[in-house]
C-alpha cells in the first residue's frame, strides 16, 4: 500500500452520540437562550457527573467543575494552590506534553520523574525517592493511557508528605476512583473513551480550590458583583458541549461494553504471542484508553511494517517529554540514560494498536497477524 492512501484500519476512531440524540437537549438550550456561563445543562451535568463518578468508583464527597479541556482543568488546579511563582511540579516523563505545557502555563516549573517499567506510570514511590533529594512542591502523577492511578497510595502520600497531588486522569473518566486528598483532571476530548468532544473536568475534595478554579475559568468573576478578585481566563464549558456530555452519561454503558468486547478479541489474539508482547500491569482490571502494547524495543519496525499493510497506528506519549524541542531545557545537563532508564528503554518499545468500537474480528486478526510477522 502507498503511504498516500487513507488507512485501511483506523488506530482510533472517536466513538459519539448521534446528532438526533443530542437534539432534544439542544430545543431545551435554545428555548431557554442560554449558551454559556454556567447554564442549566452546565449545572446538570456536573451533578450528573458527580453521581456518575461515585457509582463507576465510590468514595468520599467532592466537587465536580467543568472546563473547556483537561490542560485549563490542570492549570486552574495548580494555579488554586496559590504558590510561589516558579514552584517546582514533579511529572513524569511518559506522557502528553499537556501535563508539562499546563505547569509551565501556570508559571511553575516541571521536574521530570522517571515511570515504572510495568505500569508505565510515575508511582508514589518515584515520588518520595525525589523529594528525599530535592524540593518539591506539587507532584502530577499521570494516568497512563487510562490505567487508574493508585488513588489510596496517593491519598497517603498527600497525608504523610503535606504534598498536593493533582494527577493528570485525562483518559480514565469512568474508572478512576476519587481520593479524600487527591484532585483529577479528567479529559473529554474527542480521542477520549468519554468523550464530549471537546471538555474537561476537574474532580477535588476541596470545595474552596473548587470555587477558586470555577471563578479562574471565568475571568477571575467571584460572587454577583461583577469584579474579578484573580486574573482569570475564559475556560467555561458551553451548553452544547453539556448537552453532549448528558447523552454520554447514558450511552456510558454500552460505549464500555462495546470497548470491553474488542479488548477481549484483543486478548484472545494476543494470547499464542506469549510473552513476545508484554501488555500494561493489571491490563484485566481497566479498558485502556489506547491500546498500547510493549515490544521488546521493536515499535519503530512494527509501526513501519502496520503502516505498509494499511494498520494506522501511534506512538502515543512519544517521544518522552524531554525530547520536545520546547522543552529540552528541563533536562539541560543531565545524563539521559542514568536519569530516565526505564523510559530510555520504553521509548522503542511501546506502540499503540488501532483501539475503538468500530474494530470488527477481522480487523483485530488482521493487525495480530501483522504483528505476529515481527514478533
Ligand atoms: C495524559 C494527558 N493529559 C492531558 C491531555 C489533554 O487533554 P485535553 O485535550 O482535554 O486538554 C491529554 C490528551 O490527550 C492526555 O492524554
Amino acid at each position: 500500500m502507498k503511504l498516500s492512501e487513507p488507512y485501511k484500519i483506523q488506530c482510533l476512531i472517536p466513538d459519539l452520540p448521534e446528532p438526533q440524540e443530542i437534539l432534544p437537549y439542544l430545543e431545551e438550550m435554545h428555548a431557554a437562550r442560554w449558551y454559556s456561563n454556567f447554564g442549566p445543562l452546565n449545572s446538570r451535568f456536573e451533578a450528573a457527573m458527580k453521581s456518575f463518578i461515585c457509582e463507576g468508583a465510590g468514595g468520599p464527597d467532592f466537587e465536580v467543575v467543568t472546563f473547556t479541556s483537561a490542560t485549563t482543568a490542570l492549570e486552574a488546579a495548580l494555579r488554586s494552590l496559590e504558590l510561589r511563582e516558579g514552584a517546582r511540579v514533579l511529572i513524569p516523563t511518559l506522557t502528553f506534553p499537556a501535563t508539562a505545557t499546563a505547569v509551565i502555563n501556570a508559571g511553575f516549573v516541571p521536574i521530570l520523574a522517571d515511570v515504572d517499567a510495568d505500569s508505565w506510570e510515575m508511582l508514589p514511590h518515584h515520588a518520595r525517592e525525589t523529594i528525599a533529594k530535592q524540593s518539591v512542591d506539587v507532584v502530577m502523577p499521570v494516568s497512563a493511557y487510562g490505567k487508574p492511578i493508585p488513588t489510596a497510595e496517593w491519598d497517603h502520600f498527600v497525608a504523610d508528605t503535606g504534598i498536593p497531588v493533582i494527577a493528570d486522569t485525562a483518559a480514565a473518566l469512568g474508572q478512576q476512583p476519587v481520593g479524600k486528598h487527591i484532585h483529577l483532571a479528567f479529559s473529554l476530548h474527542a480521542t477520549k473513551p468519554f468523550s464530549v468532544g471537546e471538555g474537561g473536568l476537574l474532580v477535588t475534595p476541596d470545595a474552596a480550590l473548587a470555587s477558586r478554579s470555577k471563578s479562574w475559568s471565568n475571568f477571575g468573576f467571584s460572587g454577583p458583583h461583577g469584579v474579578i478578585s484573580q486574573i482569570g481566563t475564559n475556560a467555561k464549558m458551553g451548553e452544547y458541549y453539556a448537552a453532549t456530555g448528558l447523552v454520554q452519561i447514558e450511552r456510558w454503558p454500552q460505549v464500555k461494553a462495546r470497548r470491553q468486547t474488542v479488548l477481549d478479541m484483543y486478548r484472545d489474539a494476543l494470547a499464542p504471542l506469549g510473552n513476545r508482547i508484554k501488555l500494561q500491569e493489571s491490563a484485566n482490571t481497566f479498558i485502556p484508553a489506547t491500546f498500547v502494547v510493549h515490544t521488546g524495543g521493536q515499535a519503530p519496525q512494527i509501526g513501519k511494517t502496520m503502516a505498509e499493510a494499511g494498520i494506522h497506528t501511534r506512538f502515543w506519549y512519544l517521544p518522552p517529554l524531554y525530547e520536545h524541542p520546547a522543552l529540552e531545557g528541563l533536562v539541560s545537563g543531565i545524563d539521559l540514560t542514568k536519569a530516565f532508564p526505564v523510559t530510555e528503554e520504553l521509548k522503542n518499545s511501546l506502540i499503540g494498536l488501532p483501539f475503538h468500537v468500530f474494530l470488527s474480528q477481522q480487523d483485530v486478526d488482521d493487525i495480530v497477524a501483522t504483528l505476529t510477522q515481527i514478533l
